[in-house]
């Protein structure tokens, strides 16, 4: 099969995927730009430009290497009727619940906190409160929200998840659907956001719901920076509705010099790195799909274009 991989990677990602992606499928044929286009069966993609999935006549698969798929969906020039797959990623999910855990952990003791007493040479110890006494929120419980809602839960901390659909996840305590999220967030100490980037979840964190939230509660946004209304969260902050932020996703990346995140004393900055997309191992769940695509057997991880996710 002919497989164009259309990826914005520098160089150094190239060289870590190149082979990556080689070694998984041996036999098939790659190519980076669509000099015979009626050739092409399968597109890996990682934010493609715009318009290089369009005129593929034979494309039967266009394969993410990104778990959020809403700029793939955005584009009106990505073929309506080929399948998306997107990246599910056992070891993603991994270290997704690894930076959940260190931003838990980190605003539960206070850890921001000290940062910041320790620029003014502050000595001023809180007293400390147990796992078990911190309520943590999870909205969103797929690959990852489900892996980080289990991490945080074994480590001793009260969850609440919330999906659309009723889930159940062991150690979680788990609700649906809009009516139950408002007493969600008003009960949580910190929310972690994992929801995928729709129509329904733009905008998620605005002013009405940043004040619906518990006084002095830590949010942690490992989502996509367009779930955060900016300007709301910095009022929330400012006036200590919010305690804390820690931000991973932002409306605009990289994050422009200027944005008050950067220098805000109660916000925590992150280069989008709480889970990247390893070609150790997803390497080979692209090659599993392309794979399938050769047998006729079903595609994993179709993106539901209605849902958006
Ligand atoms: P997923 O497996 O598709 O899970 C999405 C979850 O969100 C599901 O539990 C779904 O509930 C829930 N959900 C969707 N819309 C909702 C709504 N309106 N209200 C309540 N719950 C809703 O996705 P994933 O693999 O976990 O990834 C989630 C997102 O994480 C991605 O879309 C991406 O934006 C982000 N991400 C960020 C990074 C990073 O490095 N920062 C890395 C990877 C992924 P139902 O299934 O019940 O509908
Ligand atoms: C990263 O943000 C991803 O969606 O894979």
């Amino acid at each position: 099969m002919s497989i164009l991989l259309a990826c914005d990677f520098d160089a150094a990602e190239w060289a870590l995927w190149r082979p990556a992606l080689q070694a998984a499928m041996p036999g098939e044929r790659f190519v980076t730009s669509a000099d015979a286009p009626d050739g092409i069966d399968v597109a890996i993609v990682a934010n493609p430009p715009a318009g290089a999935l369009a005129g593929l006549p034979r494309l039967r698969l266009i394969q993410s290497l990104w778990a959020g798929v809403e700029r793939l969906l955005a584009d009106a020039s990505v073929p309506g009727d080929v399948p998306i797959a997107r990246m599910v990623d056992p070891a993603m999910s991994a270290a997704m619940a690894e930076t959940a855990l260190w931003a838990t952990l980190a605003l539960h003791r206070g850890f921001f906190r000290y940062a910041r007493l320790q620029q003014e040479a502050r000595w001023a110890p809180h007293r400390q409160r147990r796992a078990d006494e911190v309520t943590v929120a999870v909205l969103g419980l797929g690959q990852m929200g489900g892996a980080v809602a289990q991490r945080v839960a074994d480590q001793g901390y009260r969850v609440l998840g919330w999906s659309t659909r009723p889930a159940a996840l062991a150690g979680v305590e788990t609700s649906a659907g809009e009516a139950a999220l408002a007493p969600l967030l008003a009960r949580a100490d910190i929310a972690l956001n994992l929801l995928p980037l729709t129509a329904r979840t733009k905008g998620f964190f605005d002013a009405r719901r940043l004040a619906g939230m518990k006084h002095g509660a830590g949010l942690v946004n490992l989502g996509r920076g367009a779930h955060v209304v900016e300007a709301d969260l910095l009022a929330a902050l400012d006036r200590g509705q919010l305690g804390h932020a820690v931000l991973d996703v932002f409306a605009s990346e990289p994050l422009p010099p200027e944005h008050p995140f950067w220098r805000h004393p109660r916000v925590s900055v992150l280069p989008h790195v709480a889970a990247q997309t390893d070609p150790r191992t997803a390497a080979a769940v692209a090659a599993a799909n392309v794979q399938a695509l050769r047998e006729g057997r079903p595609l994993a991880h179709r993106v539901d274009r209605v849902r958006g996710y």
